[in-house]
């Protein structure tokens, strides 16, 4: 275990993603964002399949080149084996395989979920064990709770839609392009968040459910445009500042009572969401008021990218846990 090189890939969702990591160091992180789906309203299966076979070779190459590393002195290929698309995860899975099996090297499969959260072992401030994750993107919302590097247990999650789902679906109903969580913050700054009240669904225990709100912003938007057909174009700020003011509000009082509940004041936050404004700020309130440490990766980290994966496969590694020319991908794959 003297230099461990890993050759990470990314192709889960939308973005086709190589990293190099070297004993545990991010070496860099290469990113083809795919821009076909824009028009779409969401992420398009079949055209993310394809777009990940077109990028998936010069990503490798420029992870590589940019390294100035010869493939033939890697140490070890990982790739992000579930959860996510199918179609999309098996170019990932196939380059992989095919790469280890040419390189006579070990292969490693990575969780995209737990790498979400291993990113924050990228750059300092690092969080100490035990921490808890609010794992929030455009597929999955999650509290989890981070024994070690390798040891995760999800103790709340959402029922049905993803919280950045419930961003791009909001957005949608307001006539904005995919992906509209950055647009609904970038006019919620602007709003009024107490304007609009929209109904929250209460929930059990830990559990998470935004497909309900999604219903209710239809209906609400469909009775406010009866009245007036201009209604959107003229409320847009304080539609927006209200969703999201909703939305942070149902993930913070969760992670609140995740907390408390197992008296924990290392909290982290993962996952594409985690850019969004009024989240950091209400995390940093409810920080304050919690006696909390805050901990959020670079932005870079949050989104989906190959980093998270090396970084989470340098641990795989460490542990001696490899897997073979057998493995498929996980679309519905768990911790
Ligand atoms: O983690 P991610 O890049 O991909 C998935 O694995 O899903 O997360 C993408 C999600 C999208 O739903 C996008 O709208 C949301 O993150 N997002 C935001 C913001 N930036 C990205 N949502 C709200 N506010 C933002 N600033
Ligand atoms: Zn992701």
């Amino acid at each position: 275990t003297s230099d461990i090189k890993i050759l990470a890939l990314e192709s889960s969702c939308d973005e086709t993603s190589a990293a190099i990591v070297d004993n545990g160091k991010v070496l860099n992180n290469i990113i083809a964002t795919q821009s076909v789906h824009g028009n779409y309203g969401g992420v398009v299966p079949e055209l993310a399949s394809r777009a990940h076979q077109q990028n998936i070779v010069p990503v490798v190459d420029q992870a590589l080149k940019n390294a100035a590393i010869d493939k033939t002195s890697l140490s070890a290929i990982a790739f992000t084996r579930g959860p996510g698309l199918l179609g999309a995860l098996l170019v990932g899975t196939s380059f992989a395989k095919s790469m280890a099996l040419a390189l006579n090297i070990p292969l490693i499969e990575v969780n995209h979920m737990q790498a979400h959260i291993l990113a924050h072992f990228i750059d300092d401030p690092k969080p100490e064990f035990p921490f808890l994750c609010l794992t929030v993107s455009g597929g999955h919302t999650q509290i989890v709770l981070v024994k070690s590097y390798l040891d995760m247990e999800i103790v709340g999650e959402t029922r049905d839609d993803a919280v950045g789902e419930a961003f791009d679906k909001s957005a949608k109903l307001l006539g904005l392009s995919y992906p509209g969580g950055p647009l609904i913050d970038k006019y919620a700054q602007l709003g009024d968040p107490h304007r609009f009240a929209l109904p929250q669904t209460e929930m059990p225990g830990l559990e998470y459910s935004f497909s309900g709100i999604k219903t209710g912003i239809l209906y609400f938007l469909r009775d406010e445009l009866k009245k007036n057909e201009n209604f959107i174009d003229e409320n847009l700020n304080d539609i927006c500042a209200s969703i999201q003011h909703t939305l942070v509000e149902m993930l913070l009082q969760k992670l609140r009572k995740a907390a408390r509940q197992f008296n924990i004041k290392n909290i982290a936050l993962a996952g594409g969401v985690s850019a969004n404004s009024g989240l950091r700020n209400g995390l940093n309130q409810m920080a304050e008021k919690e006696d909390w440490k805050v901990f959020v990766p670079a932005f870079e980290y949050c989104t989906d990218n190959a980093a998270m994966i090396g970084m989470a496969a340098h641990y795989k590694y460490l542990a001696g846990e490899f897997t073979t020319q057998e493995v498929s991908a996980l679309p519905r794959m768990k911790f």
